[in-house]
């Protein structure tokens, strides 16, 4: 058998897992969530929710990784399999598998278009739109929702092609040499990049003086300014809690897959908690005042409560760069920062499959990049040529909405209840540079799991059913949404007969 890789250092690890972390959730989803669920109020929930939940699961995810790693499992078939000594177990852990798989067929793609859009924006075409709706339609006829300016896919499938290949080919390199690499470079990177444009969105000033009130100053009032009566509404607290467990990439399946990567008396606490302190630096400071800042500023605070997460990346943001001196290079730079976020994000998605392949299929590393690149290349198809019919939202709601809280229940259950929250505690402090204060075992143990089990449920009440039925989806667009269903059931049956094929060979229980 192959040695299992190692990170090359510390920092290198913590930079790669914050890589994971910091993405465009931060940067877009982060300011759309506050402001439309009370602004400055709406950091109460978010605060409550990242020390009872996120902070918790976060340690938890980096133990159970370790713990894996130490028997050769970097995945969660193996890893709940650790956990609780039954079959069932591997095939819950299955999710983890299947999670990060169909995610990463959509984020590769839209990660490809923040790297056509930098490019763009350093050419005339996308430079000299003047409007919200011709940009508008150029990103729709790129995406070949529309015809307009671009007739034809061809582009957009060439920076797909682009992006793809970025992406296995720093993972075909390794661990610490492509991953670690990577993410030491990038991150910092990243960092100096958002600083940058947060100090020149907060700089706007009043552009227009026939509107005193379009000022990047409002911009921060209109994001922070609390509206407390939000807190009355459940919807207010379940945004909460969603983005605290999307931004940290929790229930995922890749920190789980990075922490394996550890050695066994690398620390867990203090590094998990630096790695919560860049994510939330990212989201809060440098997220809250770039994007909404500056569309505040330059159109007030009514453009900014129609258009969701990507109207504020592709159209408000750049509209308001590009008519600043140097415009060209603003919008480079606001792109190139979201397609680093999204690049060190996607690579810690891909990982989990290629790990499973190596730990429990014993393939070596490099035909196991090779093997999910196959893999992912073929069924990304469906989402390129089906995205006018909704394909990439349906995978969206099921993966990235529903499946998270789902695994992460999963989890905290099998951690505080099978293998026994006391036994859990004491791997976790292995090697710490720092102690879980006590109150942890509790939260741990019965408010987490509470957390996210209600968290699940409302989901499914609010929203899954309502989906499920495709209630106000046009006919003619239905099939499309079963197809996307039937990927994500196909990806399942697939990886639980890759795990049932990998334990009938190792005679373990
Ligand atoms: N945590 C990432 C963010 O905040 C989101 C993400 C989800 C990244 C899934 C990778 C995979 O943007
Ligand atoms: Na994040």
């Amino acid at each position: 058998m192959q040695p299992r890789a190692t990170w090359a250092t510390k920092i290198g690890m913590i930079l790669a897992t914050a890589g994971a972390a910091v993405g465009l959730g931060n940067l877009l989803r982060f300011p759309v969530q506050a402001s439309q669920h009370g602004g400055g109020a709406f950091m109460i929930p978010y605060f409550i929710f990242l020390l009872i939940m996120g902070i918790p699961m976060m340690w938890l995810e980096w133990t159970i990784g370790r713990l894996g790693g130490k028997y050769g499992h970097g995945t969660t078939p193996g890893i709940f399999n650790l956990l609780w000594r039954h079959p069932l177990a591997r095939y819950l852990g299955v999710l983890g598998l299947v999670i990060p798989f169909i995610l990463c067929i959509y984020y590769l793609y839209v990660c490809s278009w923040t790297l056509a859009f930098s490019f763009f924006s350093l050419g005339k075409l996308y430079y000299g739109l003047n409007d919200l709706k011709s940009m508008g339609m150029f990103l729709r006829s790129f995406q070949g929702i529309e015809k307009g300016y671009f007739n034809s896919i061809l582009p957009a499938y060439v920076f797909f092609l682009i992006t793809f290949f970025t992406n296995f080919f720093i993972m075909y390199h390794g661990l610490a040499k492509g991953i670690e690499r990577l993410c030491k470079l990038a991150m910092p990177a990243l960092f100096l990049l958002a600083i940058l444009l947060m100090i020149r969105a907060l700089t706007l000033g009043t552009p227009d003086p026939t509107y005193p009130e379009r000022n990047a100053i409002n911009g921060l009032g209109f994001l922070w300014n609390p509206n407390f009566s939000e807190l009355k509404h459940a919807s207010t607290w379940l945004a909460a809690a969603g983005q605290i467990f999307f931004t940290l990439s929790l229930g995922l399946g890749t920190l789980q897959c990075y922490a394996s990567y550890l050695r066994e008396k690398d620390d867990i606490v203090l590094s998990g908690l630096a790695v919560t302190s860049l994510n939330e630096t990212a989201e809060v400071i440098l997220g809250g005042s770039i994007a909404i800042p500056a569309a505040v500023a330059f159109f007030g605070i009514q453009a900014i409560s129609k258009g969701g997460a990507f109207d504020l990346a592709f159209l408000s943001t750049p509209l308001v760069l590009t008519h600043l001196p140097l415009g060209q290079m603003w919008g480079f730079l606001w792109f190139f920062l979201l397609f680093f976020a999204g690049l060190t994000s996607s690579v810690s998605i891909i990982q989990p499959f290629v790990s499973f392949l190596i730990d429990e299929l014993n393939i070596l590393w490099r035909r196991a990049v090779i093997l999910t690149a196959i893999a992912v290349f073929i069924p990304i198809h469906l989402v390129i040529f089906f995205l006018k019919y909704g394909f990439l939202d349906e995978l969206d709601f099921w993966i990235g909405t529903v499946s998270l809280p789902l695994l992460g229940t999963i989890e905290v259950i099998l951690f505080s209840w099978v293998y026994g929250i006391n036994k859990g505690f004491e791997e976790m402090h292995k090697g710490a540079w720092l102690r879980v204060p006590n109150i942890y075992r509790f939260v741990l143990k019965y408010i987490t799991p509470l957390c996210l089990i209600i968290l699940f449920f409302v989901w499914i009440w609010q929203d899954g059913l309502r989906i499920f039925f495709l209630e106000g989806v046009p006919t003619e667009i239905r099939p499309y949404r079963w197809l996307a269903r039937g990927l994500i059931l196909a990806t399942f049956l697939l990886c639980s007969w890759l795990v049932h094929l990998a334990w009938k060979e190792k005679n373990e229980t």
